[in-house]
This record gives structure tokens, C-alpha cells and sequence, in this order.
């Protein structure tokens, strides 16, 4: 699967201060009509479909539970989605631009349950692959290993997280690379090792989004997503889907990408802090910028 058909989860925080309307339309969850001659834009957005045949997660996941969660709860959370924000200011947004403007900063605003549970169900469809489980290679199994000491750790923490969300919600595998919110403290970018994988846990609609995280992994435990096949036994669920569903190709390359988001985000923000130094300096003079590290080999020499 190419990166370009994974839901995209990683819309710097950066540009959530500026404009709603400079969120970078998708052209592929919009439709246009024309009425009289006028171009009319209408928001539109898409029941995505899962990246498999609905029977091919059988027999961990039945093509009736697919037809049921997909076809009938997603389809329903996109129905509603579009009726909400049309004419509004959400009109045009990307999903994920949707989601984070109507999370605002936890005060949610009616689309957000509707949003946010189309992005998680895309998300969590291509979370699966035919063939899936098993175990993470490369990169991903070292800070797998850097952060949760093993992958056996690792799993006992993530089907503790999910087992343990207590009514609906869902379990995530996230990157975390975010600063804190701190004002004007002194808030340093993070470095390398301070960026690192975290299991989460969020209720009803809440994704990691909405916290400045890189989600990689997610399990839906609502009961909609297993109780056809497993009937209350979430547990049971929870380890089949770790031990023959999760597609860990899937998990790494979004891993990748969410650390070099995390890096371009970095070197924006680094690039925006020294502008605004530069244009807060006496007079507003140009005055030549340096790194640290630079200044410290300048006063060596
Ligand atoms: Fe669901």
C-alpha cells in the first residue's frame, strides 16, 4: 500500500493557528456542482472503503461484521457528517481539518463525533491486512523495543489499554513528538530520544489527533466492532487482532512518515522562531542568526 492511500494523520499543529481556510483541500472528498451557470462548492465527504474485500479478514473478522461496522455505522457517521457541515465553516475542510477544528480544544463542537469516527474507522480498516500479525521489523521493533522494553511488553500494554477502556472508545499506537504547550517558557525543540511511541487510550470519538500525536495503530472497541464475531469476549477480540490482523507493514511506514512530518514540523517551527526574533530586534534590523551549536564553535575559535 502506498503512502498516499493511508489516512493521513499528520496535519502540523502549526497551521491549526492560522486560517481554518488554509487547510489544504482534498480534492477527492469534495464534490463540485454547478447551479446556474455558478460554481457551487459543496463539502463531500466520502465513505472510504476498506483497502480489502470485505470477506477478506475472514474468519477473524466476518464479512457481516464488515458489511454491519463499515457499511451501515461508518456509513452513518459520514451520512451525518456531510448533513452538519454543510453551509458552514467546516464546509471544504479535509477530514482531518474537520476533526481538529471541531475538537476545539476539548469544548467539541456538534461535528466532532461524527468526524472523528469516520477518520478512526478509516484509519482503523487500514490498520488490518489479509495475512496480518505476527511481529513489527526494522525500525518500528527497535522503538518498539526502546520504548516498551519488548514487543511482548509492548503488547501486554496495548491489550491492557484496550481492555481496559471502559464503554466505547478505542486503543492507539501513537508517536509522540509534540512540545508542551507552555507559553513563553523557554520550550527547547524536542530532540531525537525525546520523541517516542506511547499507547493511548481515548473514549466515544477522541483520537490522538486532537493531541498533537502521530497515531500509527488503532483497535475500535466499541462493541459494534466485535460482538458479531466474538460476542463479549473483547479480549478475545483485542489478541486476534495483535496476533492475526494488525498489518505491521501499514504501522511502520506510518511511522515513518509521522517522524519525518515531525522533522519538517520542527524545522518550520525552528525557521518561524528565528523570523520572529529577527523582526523583535531593535530597530527591526536583519541581524545574522545562529545555531547554538555554530555559536559555540564561533567562541571556541
Ligand atoms: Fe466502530
Amino acid at each position: 500500500m502506498s503512502a498516499s492511500l493511508l489516512t493521513c494523520a499528520f496535519l502540523p499543529r502549526q497551521e491549526l493557528s492560522e486560517s481554518t481556510r488554509s487547510f489544504v483541500w482534498n480534492n477527492k472528498q469534495k464534490q463540485f456542482k454547478r447551479r446556474s451557470g455558478q460554481q457551487v462548492v459543496t463539502a463531500k465527504i466520502e465513505l472510504k472503503p476498506p483497502p480489502y474485500m470485505l470477506n477478506a479478514l475472514e474468519p477473524h473478522m466476518s464479512k457481516e461484521t464488515l458489511e454491519y461496522h463499515w457499511g451501515r455505522h461508518q456509513r452513518g457517521y459520514v451520512d451525518n457528517l456531510n448533513k452538519q457541515i454543510v453551509g458552514t465553516e467546516l464546509d471544504g475542510l479535509t477530514l482531518e481539518g474537520v476533526v481538529l477544528v471541531s475538537y476545539n480544544k476539548g469544548d467539541i463542537l456538534p461535528a466532532f463525533n461524527n468526524a472523528a469516527q469516520t477518520w478512526n474507522h478509516e484509519f482503523f480498516w487500514e490498520s488490518m491486512a489479509p495475512g496480518g500479525g505476527g511481529k513489527p521489523s526494522g525500525d518500528l521493533l527497535k522503538l518498539i523495543n526502546r520504548d516498551f522494553g519488548s514487543f511482548d511488553a509492548f503488547v501486554e500494554e496495548f491489550k491492557l489499554a484496550a481492555s481496559s477502556q471502559f464503554g466505547s472508545g478505542w486503543a492507539w499506537l501513537a508517536y509522540k513528538a509534540n512540545r508542551l504547550d507552555v507559553g513563553n517558557a523557554v520550550n527547547p525543540l524536542p530532540k531525537e530520544e525525546d520523541k517516542k511511541l506511547v499507547v493511548v487510550k481515548s473514549p466515544n470519538a477522541v483520537n490522538p489527533l486532537v493531541w498533537d500525536y502521530f497515531p500509527i495503530l488503532t483497535i475500535d472497541v466499541w462493541e459494534h466492532s466485535y460482538y458479531i464475531d466474538y460476542e463479549n469476549r473483547r479480549e478475545e477480540y483485542i489478541s486476534t487482532f495483535l496476533e492475526k490482523l494488525v498489518s505491521w507493514e501499514t504501522v511502520s511506514m506510518r511511522l515513518e512518515i509521522a517522524k519525518s512530518r515531525s522533522t519538517e514540523r520542527d524545522k518550520e517551527a525552528e525557521r518561524k522562531r528565528r523570523e520572529e526574533e529577527e523582526a523583535n530586534l531593535p530597530g527591526g534590523e536583519a541581524t545574522e542568526m545562529y545555531l547554538e551549536s555554530e555559536s559555540e564553535e564561533s567562541e571556541a575559535e
